[in-house]
């Protein structure tokens, strides 16, 4: 089939863009891999060769050996199959509004205005290690990179901080402060030893004194779809079916983390509900395409797995990525064309590949 202009993908109804789309995918055959996070809609995650969280993923752009990596999922991750994959593949998002609020909280300007403040009250080169989660653009982890400092994501943290305490003594952690913070206070590091950066303020709105006694320093940001499960919406639920067990991703509060019986990552949360005995009620806290795919595939074993907030929050960016744009990426590729490449100034790869692979040595 011909490649059309992208206006003409979106007048395609589900079927005939999923028909393209296993057409395309066939006609480029092992030249093409696609990667799929586990936030993507079932119309598009359904033709992911490989599904996984960002850890999971990131090893499979790295290890793939396909001259095309289209990645169903954000830019981060998309920056990342680019950086950590050889320089004649090529990286692919299908659609470039995909990216991520949580991310977009911190950027180089305003992380490099932090390290020259807290240059005031520290040696930040000698006593903070920089660790930023991986959803953050690839030039703050090349600032990671150039700094001593590593990435993370949220199936690693606990380790990264680790390494991090091995070598210096205070963490700067951005983006999200509850990842942050659920892992510091796992690792026994107390509330009043993590402080809040607000990067609206001078100085992260904290005094020298409070930055001298910090062990963690954490960035204010989160992410607009974890933030919205809170403690009630636990005790609500189990009033009504108390034997339930709750399992929430890392990016949710420390309230709600503490109320839950799991945390972890994405994979993790596929890993325990699978594992759990069969008949078993969950309630999860995390996106909504995961929770419903959960729900429907493990009702066969008698598992009902519910979503935590009484409110609809889908990752809104995850959710560009439709087949519709999936086939006009595809269809494009297989007449040679490549649309929506991501690539990374290669300086900046270099010094993010640094991050990276600090962190890819001490993940499990
Ligand atoms: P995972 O690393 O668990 O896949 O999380 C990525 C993410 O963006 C969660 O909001
Ligand atoms: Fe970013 Fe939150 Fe979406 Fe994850 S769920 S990609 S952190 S906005």
């Amino acid at each position: 089939m011909t490649a059309l202009p992208i206006q003409d993908y979106t007048l395609l109804d589900d079927t005939e863009a999923e028909a393209r789309i296993a057409a395309a995918r066939e006609q480029l055959g092992d030249r093409l891999v696609i990667l799929g996070h586990h936030y993507q809609r079932q119309e598009v995650f359904q033709f992911a060769d490989f599904s996984g969280d960002s850890l999971k993923l990131s090893r499979q752009a790295a290890d793939s050996s396909a001259e095309y990596i289209v990645f169903c999922g954000v830019h981060f991750m998309a920056e990342v199959a680019d950086i950590l994959s050889r320089p004649e593949q090529v990286s692919i998002l299908p659609d470039l509004g995909a990216g991520c609020s949580m991310a977009d909280m911190a950027n180089l300007a305003n992380v490099e205005r932090a390290w020259r403040e807290l240059l005031e009250v520290l040696e930040p080169d000698e006593q903070v290690t920089p660790v930023t989660y991986i959803n953050s653009a690839a030039d703050l982890k090349a600032f990671c990179g150039r700094h001593g400092g590593i990435v993370c994501t949220s199936s690693n943290a606990q380790r990264v901080l680790d390494w991090s305490f091995s070598r210096r003594e205070k963490v700067l952690f951005f983006p999200d402060q509850h990842l942050g913070r659920n892992t510091g206070y796992d690792m026994g590091i107390s509330l009043d030893e993590m402080v809040e950066w607000d990067f609206d303020q001078p100085m992260g709105g904290l005094t020298p004194d409070q930055i001298r006694k910090a062990r963690v320093i954490l960035w204010k940001g989160f992410c607009s779809v974890h933030q919205m499960f809170k403690p009630e919406h636990i005790d609500r639920f189990k009033e009504r079916f108390p034997e339930t067990k709750v399992i929430s991703h890392p990016e949710s509060s420390f309230e709600v983390c503490q109320k839950s019986d799991h945390v972890g990552s994405t994979e993790v949360i596929i890993r325990t509900v699978r594992d759990s005995e069969p008949g078993t009620r969950w309630l999860v806290g995390t996106e909504l395409n995961l929770v419903n795919r959960l729900h429907e595939q493990f009702q066969h074993e008698g598992k009902s797995v519910h979503f935590m907030s009484p409110t609809v929050c889908m990752c809104s960016t995850m959710f560009r990525i439709d087949p519709q744009h999936l086939a006009w990426t595809l269809e494009n590729l297989a007449e040679g064309n490549v649309v929506n490449r991501i690539k990374v100034p290669e300086t900046e790869a270099e010094q993010a590949r640094l991050a990276l692979e600090r962190m890819l040595e001490v993940s499990p």
